[in-house]
């Protein structure tokens, strides 16, 4: 499986890294996952199953998330898709949860029309003032947020697991007899992932 990412300052690339590693020790053998920048020449047609992240600037994912999101529409067919925006407000107590839904649905408003990702979450990031317009200073500073890093990695691992347990491969490995059961540490293998 892939996980592809586009990043300005490297927080949302080590938040792929970190949910790629997270894969790898629950699935172990059953699937191969690699983690790739979401250039123009990937191709997701070789992937059975995706998982893709941006950073949000102007509560937008990047150019290059987008795109790829678009070629993903068109190529993934019924193949797993799960998304994920890495922003500078992080979703950790009720009231910025509201905003962080509200900057979910503003993003998901650029994705593709009928688009049908499994989850897209939104994880806080690496806040750097330097670089971010002055509006959005203001508006960010308004809400309460700081600078600094905002990864919750904890939260980024239970992500991760609910993915492994919504994959067929590993249902597949952890059941030789054919059941249905989960691998991943008793989460359900009803995608979408645990509430955000
Ligand atoms: C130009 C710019 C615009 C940004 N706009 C937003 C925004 O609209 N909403 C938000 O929550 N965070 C915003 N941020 C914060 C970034 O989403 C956050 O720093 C994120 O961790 C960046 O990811 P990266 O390190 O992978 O580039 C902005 C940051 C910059 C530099």
């Amino acid at each position: 499986m892939l996980v592809a990412y586009a990043t300005a300052a490297g927080s949302t690339r080590g938040i792929a890294d970190r949910i790629a590693d997270r894969l790898r020790e629950v699935v172990g053998d059953a699937a191969e996952v690699v983690v790739r920048p979401a250039d123009p020449e990937l191709d997701v047609r070789s992937f059975d199953a995706v998982v893709l992240g941006s950073a949000v600037h102007d509560m937008a994912w990047l150019p290059a998330a987008t795109h790829l999101l678009r070629r993903a529409r068109v190529t993934l067919g019924d193949r797993p898709l799960w998304c994920f925006s890495v922003a500078g407000v992080a979703p950790r107590d009720p009231v910025r949860r509201l905003v962080t839904d509200r900057e979910l649905q503003r993003v998901e408003r650029g994705f593709p029309s009928g688009l049908a990702p499994r989850d897209h979450r939104l994880f806080g990031g690496v806040v750097v003032l330097r670089g971010m317009p002055l509006w959005g200073r203001l508006f960010w500073l308004a809400l309460g947020g700081r600078p600094g890093d905002h990864r919750d990695w904890a939260a980024v691992d239970r992500w991760a697991d609910g993915i492994a347990a919504a994959l067929p491969t590993v249902r597949r490995a952890a059941s030789p007899a054919g059941d249905e059961r989960p691998a991943a540490r008793g989460t359900s293998a009803v995608p979408p992932a645990p509430g955000r």
